[in-house]
């Protein structure tokens, strides 16, 4: 048997047939089963995805048993250090990172494109004041495509792009709305010269009768994080872009449709939910206590921010986001923050839990952001809307890479069907 193909026997029929393995970069080789139903007969089973690769892709890797992640082969910590959240937008999109006069085009681009048409801004009328900003995100981010028609025809590589800048400029002025629609407070019109995360810092927080400075360590902090948090393989929100995209639907309402998938506290809304856990925890000595009820099978609660379906060691995004987060408290906040203490010892006892241990659960990038978020004065309930600001780069990076590929098809999976065999209506009256 040649190396690159494996043989697969069923034996009911005794019929063998050879699959061809594929090898990327790195990472484990994939069986192109392919032929599989046409040759036996069969689907293959495989929910949630554990051994199932649903593309090709060229942007983002992660080696789960190392702790590693590379964007573009570039490792995220040399990322986080050295560049910028529009730099890494511009590589994710392109694949290279950029000369300086191809980044200075590129902010221009998403400068030009950071206010929202006026009439958009209707919409968040028609929101109640305490609707959650997801909410409203997957609402307006939809609706997008009802205003801007000059990106919406997918098959126009031109078009794919200036839908992609929107999504990346727009998603600050449009993520800030929510929260000053929330508060009752006027909306703010993007700063360009204040950069990506500074305006997003200003659309915030600046009312128009103040002066508003933008905090240079938190401008600093943001930027980071939206970098740790530009794109993950093919998790949950993405894969539902891509599902959602590879019926041709326009990108708008493919990013809405990740923004819905992104929320679920299994996924994004895990930054918001630590914060809850946290505060429901209140103090060092209940540990013990919500340690059991989340080893508890009969209980529902998890320990949010900890475990991954890839990461069988340390994610490096908790790691980097561990040591900003001592940085941004001594800076601006108070290092001895009982809410971080209670963080960082609700860790320590769980990674020598053996509960922990042998299921290989370690804190995810979602354990420490929401404590950053809550010393920059960023509402629990927006957290989830900064890993979105932030996803939007990997989302439209992975669906331009999708629709560009000349061998893209409808994702239409297939089902192992468990339900009534075939039976005849039964009228009413004969119903038992
Ligand atoms: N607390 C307690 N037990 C856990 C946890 C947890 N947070 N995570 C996993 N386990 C247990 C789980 O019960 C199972 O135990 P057993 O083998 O005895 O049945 C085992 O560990 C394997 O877990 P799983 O549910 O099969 O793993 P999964 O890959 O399907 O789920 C996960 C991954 C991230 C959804 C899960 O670990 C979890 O719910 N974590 C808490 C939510 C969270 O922090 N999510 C953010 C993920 S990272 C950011 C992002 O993707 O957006």
């Amino acid at each position: 048997m040649a190396k690159d193909t494996i043989t697969v026997t069923d034996n009911v029929t005794g019929k063998s047939i050879e699959l061809p393995i594929c090898h990327g970069t790195h990472g484990p080789g994939a069986v192109d089963i392919g032929v599989f139903f046409k040759e036996f007969g069969y689907v293959t089973f495989d929910p949630g995805f554990v051994s199932t690769a649903s593309c090709r892709s060229a942007i983002t890797y992660i080696d789960g048993d190392k702790g590693q992640l590379l964007y573009r082969g570039y490792p995220i910590e040399q990322l986080a250090e050295k560049s910028s959240f529009l730099e890494v937008a511009y590589l994710m999109l392109y694949g290279e990172l950029p000369q300086q006069p191809e980044l200075d085009g590129f902010l221009g681009n998403i400068v030009r494109h950071t206010m929202i048409n006026e009439s958009l801004k209707g919409f968040y009328q028609g929101f109640y004041h305490d609707a959650h900003p997801m909410a409203i995100m997957v609402g307006v981010v939809g609706s997008l495509s009802a205003f801007y028609h000059d990106s919406t025809d997918i098959r126009n590589p031109e078009h794919r792009e200036i839908a992609a800048h929107r999504l990346i400029a727009k998603m600050p002025t449009i993520a800030a709305a929510c929260y000053k629609h929330s508060i009752g407070e006027p909306f703010v019109y993007p700063q360009n010269k204040l950069g990506y995360c500074g305006n997003l810092l200003n659309m915030m927080f600046s009312v128009p009768c103040e002066e508003y400075e933008v905090d240079p360590i938190a401008q600093k902090a943001l930027d980071m994080i939206f970098i740790l948090h530009a794109d993950h393989e093919q998790n949950a929100s993405t894969s539902t872009i891509r599902l959602a995209g590879s019926s041709a639907a326009n990108p708008f309402a493919c990013v809405a449709s990740g923004i819905a998938a992104l929320w679920g506290p299994a996924h994004g809304g895990a930054n918001e939910a630590v914060l809850h856990m946290l505060d429901q925890i209140g103090d060092v000595k209940n540990i013990p206590k919500f340690l059991e009820k989340a080893k508890d099978k009969n209980d529902p609660f998890r320990l949010m921010g900890f475990g991954h379906r890839i990461y069988k060691n340390f994610d490096p995004r908790a790691t980097l986001i561990r040591k900003m987060c001592h940085e941004v408290l001594a800076k601006l906040g108070d290092e001895n923050d009982p809410l971080f203490e209670l963080a960082l010892k609700l860790e320590e006892v769980a990674l020598q839990d053996d509960y922990f241990k042998q299921r290989k659960l370690y804190p995810n990038v979602d354990f420490y952001s929401g404590i950053i978020y809550k010393v920059l004065g960023i509402p629990t309930n927006m957290f989830t809307v900064m890993f979105a600001i932030a996803r939007t780069v990997g989302w439209v990076s992975q669906w331009m890479e999708m629709i560009g590929d000349p061998d893209q098809r409808i994702a239409r999976p297939r089902q192992l069907y468990e339900g009534a065999a075939m039976r005849d209506y039964v009228d009413m009256n004969k119903r038992s």
